[in-house]
């Protein structure tokens, strides 16, 4: 297959063009407004690197659209802390320019696999209407669940309501025109790649995981509970994950066309307070040395200290993967301690490189 991916210089995108190039057989064109997470893969063949700007390429787009079998949109800003910083800017990519993406598969005729997300449910029922999430536990499901969002100043959530406009969009177009889309809902997926750490890259603010193993690899702060990290998760190895999205890209028998589906593993549920105690639990079992910052502080921080007015947080979310598995015959294999095991390496193996070279930055304070 032509396969054009959009946003393949991100965390998925490069899991997802590495696993597709092993596969083999494909034409795969990666556009990108950054390089950096496919240097290792761009003299691979049977891939393409466009440098390019889904904002203001689009006739340059449109070429790479008219000529594909299948189009993957991945661009989006796709890190809470920018939800509550940039809410317009989240919406205007998320939302205005993915929908041109949207526009040039129909005006072409061309297969879409659209990337929305989990945070499209928003709260729980049972957090909506005031009783505890963790004793009504109520999977996610993507044809009946209904999508509850909260109020308009918590502009966290125009993340999840650009993708869920997205969304219904495209759902409209197929119920008037017949457009081939499939959506695909992330729960949560971790693995090599994600994000970057904020002592390395001068600051930001990143997905939880990178926020963790900042702390655990160079000491700079302690390990921070927004309000006290008692929400849940459940994370999904990358791997697991992309073994999934390409049975959505492949598409066989077109039993994907039209359809959502949730890309989840429900049995690695914790809360983020268990998460910060298991990673540094972990990390001084398998991964520590002499000369590492000492074990840190797990301390509790506010969301309105740790990201600013207009964040609300995701209660709980489980994903309902029926559809995933009796449609694609997908089965997640990786269990929540080999997901950050095999994170975690990936993270210190990198750090310890630098360390060697001396590109790492300095630690806060070493161990004695
Ligand atoms: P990511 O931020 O790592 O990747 C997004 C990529 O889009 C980046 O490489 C970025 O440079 C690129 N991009 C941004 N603006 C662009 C533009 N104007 N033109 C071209 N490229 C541009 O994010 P990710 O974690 O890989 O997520 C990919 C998709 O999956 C996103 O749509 C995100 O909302 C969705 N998603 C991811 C997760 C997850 O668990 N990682 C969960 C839910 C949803
Ligand atoms: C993420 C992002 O919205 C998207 O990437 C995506 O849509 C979705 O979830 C997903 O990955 O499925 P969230 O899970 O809230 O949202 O993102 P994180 O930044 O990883 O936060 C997870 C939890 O940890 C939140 O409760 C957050 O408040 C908390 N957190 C974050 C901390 O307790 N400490 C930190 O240092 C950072």
């Amino acid at each position: 297959m032509n396969i054009l991916l959009l946003g393949a210089g991100g965390f998925i995108g490069v899991n997802l063009t590495e696993r597709l190039l092993k596969d083999g057989g494909h034409q795969l064109t990666a556009v990108d407004i950054s390089k950096d997470k496919l240097e290792h893969l761009l003299n691979a063949p049977g891939l393409n690197y466009a440098h390019l700007d889904i904002s203001s390429d689009e006739a340059k787009i449109e070429e790479l659209v008219k000529v594909a079998d299948v189009v993957v949109d991945l661009v989006a800003f796709a890190n809470p802390a920018l939800y509550v910083e940039d809410p317009v800017g989240v919406y205007d990519l998320n939302f205005t320019q993915n929908l041109k993406v949207v526009d040039q598969c129909r005006k072409h005729d061309k297969r879409l696999v659209q990337f929305s997300t989990c945070e499209v449910y928003g709260l729980t029922a049972a957090k909506a209407f005031g009783l505890d999430s963790k004793e009504n536990p109520c999977p996610f499901n993507e044809d009946e669940t209904p999508l509850i969002m909260g109020p308009i100043k918590n502009h966290r959530w125009i993340y999840a309501c650009a993708k869920q406009l997205l969304e219904r969009v495209l759902h409209a177009y197929r119920y008037r025109d017949g457009f081939r889309y499939s959506i695909i809902r992330p729960f949560n997926f971790v693995g090599p790649r994600i994000d970057y750490l904020p002592s390395e890259a001068g600051g930001g603010n990143p997905r939880v995981f990178s926020h963790f193993m900042d702390s655990l690899l160079y000491g700079t702060k302690p390990m921070q509970l927004v309000d006290g990290g008692q929400v849940f998760r459940a994370y999904t190895y990358i791997d697991d994950a992309v073994d999934c999205i390409v049975r959505v890209i492949e598409n066989k028998n077109d039993n994907c066309d039209g359809e959502i589906f949730n890309i989840g593993q429900p049995e690695n549920e914790l809360t983020i307070a268990e998460l910060a105690e298991r990673m540094r639990d972990m990390f001084d079992e398998h991964f520590r040395q002499e000369g590492d910052p000492p074990r840190p502080e797990i301390v509790s921080i506010s969301g309105e200290e740790f990201y600013g007015a207009g964040y609300e947080d995701c209660d709980r979310r489980i994903a309902d993967v029926t559809k995933a598995k009796t449609l694609l015959g997908w089965q997640p294999q990786y269990g929540i301690d080999q997901v950050i095991f095999k994170t975690m390496e990936y993270f210190v193996e990198e750090y310890r490189k630098k360390q060697a070279s001396g590109m790492a930055a300095i630690p806060a304070v070493a161990s004695v």
